[in-house]
């Protein structure tokens, strides 16, 4: 049975803490879990389930393929790839108090260059509870992911990705 892959990126903060999460409650015998600058892309097509997860730390962060966010390496590297048997589920995180313009923006960028790739995108999830005035994330009343925020309420992480595991496995079965 093929397991679920959770990847990050950056190493050291709160994306590779939520990864943390998600990798422990989905146990070592479901997940596998790797920064994404250690992952080898052409391994993706042997899991079921890809979880990517990030944070939004400005634009230019994703916008310039030099910088050190891997995330656009890994991009680049898939995109010639025909992923369109593969299932994708993004986290994000953002601060809504101190950029509540922009409020997980990243996980538009995950939709966006999912869908580059031809993948199925699973686990949207409710924008209700959360405070914040715009987000590339959301599309009207739903995130792409799951938004988490752990800086002005991390105490919520722990439920909010089990509530979302719960529904990844309702859309997909682990
Ligand atoms: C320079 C900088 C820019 C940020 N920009 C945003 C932003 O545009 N939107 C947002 O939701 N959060 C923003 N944040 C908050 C981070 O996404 C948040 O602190 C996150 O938990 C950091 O995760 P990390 O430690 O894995 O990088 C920013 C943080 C920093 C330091």
């Amino acid at each position: 049975m093929k397991k679920v892959v959770i990847l990050y990126w950056a190493k050291g903060g709160n994306a590779e803490k939520a990864a943390n999460v998600v990798y422990k409650k989905l146990g070592a015998d479901k997940a596998d879990l790797f920064d994404v600058e250690s992952f080898d892309t052409s391994k993706l097509t042997d899991y079921k389930l890809a979880i990517l997860g990030g944070s939004t730390v400005g634009a230019d962060n994703w916008e310039d393929a030099t910088n050190d966010n891997m995330w656009n390496r890994f991009f680049r590297e898939i995109e010639n790839k025909d992923l369109s048997e593969m299932t994708f589920a993004a986290f994000g995180l953002g601060n809504q108090m101190l950029y509540p313009d922009n409020f997980v923006d990243a996980l538009g960028v995950f939709h966006d260059e999912i869908i580059k790739s031809h993948g199925k995108i699973i686990g949207r999830w409710p924008v209700k509870g959360y405070r914040f005035t715009n987000s590339e994330g959301a599309q009207k009343d739903e995130f792409y992911g799951l938004a988490l925020d752990e800086d002005t309420e991390p105490e919520l992480t722990d439920e909010r990705v089990t509530r979302w595991l719960a529904q990844l496995d309702k859309e997909m079965g682990f």
